[in-house]
């Protein structure tokens, strides 16, 4: 199958932003946003890291150009430079990549090169936020284009989950209950900023990715009467449902609401409370898209990302992180049709990857994740280049007060193993 830049280049008509086939650094000096694609109508905050231009001869070079000069580069810098890759990542990045796996295996796979001088994240800037969290002392963690951020991620703000906490205190109060446990644990996606991770770190809460989600509310209804979630309310309402949490207790939180919009007894009868945040790549997906696929391909098996709404995660047969997906199709040992419902990039690899089986996008109109689309390999190339002259371009730098209390709420996250 082609790569979804070749799909996005040759057939424009068939794609959700086919502005996405002139280049990111299209972009990067234009309105400030997040580009084109399924994040198009999200409002980018005020102050979000902006891309300087990148030089024009990346801008220029043809994708074999970049190929070469990006395995000249790693070639020379050995071992003193690690490429992680998330399976969002469009091929013509992926093939460069060290490590290639989903978000909580990309925090791993961050503590797992302390020899490496830098460590090159391709992926998204929370990502790289984590990485340089858990990363030695003195590795550099650079993110090849500063305007690969999430819009989702974007959707909760440091000032918003302060003002929210101190409405929840003022009606739950702080002492714990007979059993020892809290008013409120704050949970937050892994999705979100470094000082959301650190609030959490410094209110006894933890972080969360999508593949141990299930594991981590556990932990946090040990420990709590009720959980506030953020950003993402889909993949909070998802888990918690999945755990047997009513609907009827998790109230979502608009921070824009006295106290979210909702009313004293709906709070204090809360579960969890799910902060007002989605991710616009899994929102596309819909339950007639997944009655589609059962009506032209009787027997399919449907697999969603559970960051996508909850009708279409129970009109699915499964649920489950990026890897999760991966592990269930590689596991398949008879020729099967999967209509999957996450990124187009690594529906379309695992495609290639699994010829056996029929695989498929269950949104049939090609529309990457605009910011993962962001890292394009003319800034792989760039920073690389820069790396073997001995310069370390936009390195990625969490303050101390932030990364100290956010490492430990990271570190309860990496004990929390996921159920795959
Ligand atoms: P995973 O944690 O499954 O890698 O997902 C990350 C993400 O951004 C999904 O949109
Ligand atoms: Fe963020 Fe959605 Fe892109 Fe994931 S797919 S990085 S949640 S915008």
């Amino acid at each position: 199958m082609a790569s979804v830049d070749t799909l996005i280049v040759s057939a424009p008509g068939a794609t959700c932003a086919p502005e996405l086939a002139d280049g990111p650094w299209t972009f990067d000096l234009g309105t400030p946003g997040y580009g084109p694609g399924a994040s198009m109508g999200d409002v980018i905050p005020t102050g979000s890291p902006r891309q300087g231009q990148l030089p024009v001869e990346y801008q220029q070079a043809t994708g074999a150009q970049l190929h070469d000069r990006i395995r000249a580069a790693k070639d020379t810098l050995g071992d003193r430079v690690v490429i992680l890759g998330h399976f969002y990542q469009r091929d013509e990045v992926v093939q460069h990549a060290d490590f290639l796996g989903d978000s909580f295996q990309l925090a791993n796979a961050a503590q797992t090169v302390p020899n490496a001088e830098a460590i090159v994240f391709c992926g998204v800037h929370f990502m790289a936020e984590t990485a340089d969290i858990l990363a030695r002392e003195g590795q550099a963690v650079i993110l090849p284009n500063l305007a690969a951020g999430c819009s989702m991620a974007d959707m909760a703000d440091i000032d918003s989950v302060r003002e929210c906490w101190e409405q929840l205190e003022a009606l739950y109060g702080t002492e714990p209950d007979a059993e020892g446990r809290v008013p409120v644990i704050p949970v937050t996606y892994m999705n979100s900023s470094a000082a959301l991770k650190g609030f959490c770190g410094e209110h006894g809460g933890i972080v969360c990715t999508s593949s141990n989600a299930a594991t981590v509310l556990e932990w946090a209804f040990e420990r709590g009467q009720r959980v506030l979630f953020f950003p993402d309310q889909h993949l909070g309402r998802n888990t918690a449902k999945a755990m047997g949490v009513p609907l009827e207790q998790m109230p979502m939180w608009n921070p824009h609401k006295p106290f979210g919009g909702n009313d004293a007894e709906a709070l204090s009868d809360a579960r969890v409370i799910l902060w007002h945040g989605f991710c616009s790549v899994h929102k596309r997906f819909t339950v007639a898209q997944v009655e589609q696929a059962r009506l032209d391909f009787p027997g399919v098996r449907v697999i969603v990302h559970p960051e996508c709404p909850t009708a279409v995660v129970d009109a699915a047969d499964e649920a489950g992180s990026t890897e999760y997906i991966r592990r269930a199709i590689a596991a398949a040992t008879e020729p099967t049709t999967f209509a999957v419902g996450t990124e187009i990039n690594m529906v379309n690899r695992l495609a290639s990857e699994f010829p056996q089986h029929t695989i498929f996008c269950l949104d049939p109109v090609v529309c990457p994740c605009s910011t993962m689309y962001r890292i394009h390999p003319g800034y792989l190339a760039w920073v690389l280049e820069a790396l073997v002259r001995g310069e370390v371009l936009n390195q990625i730098s969490v303050p101390d007060d932030v990364a100290v209390p956010a490492r430990v709420a990271l570190e309860r996250m990496l004990a929390a193993k996921p159920v795959i």
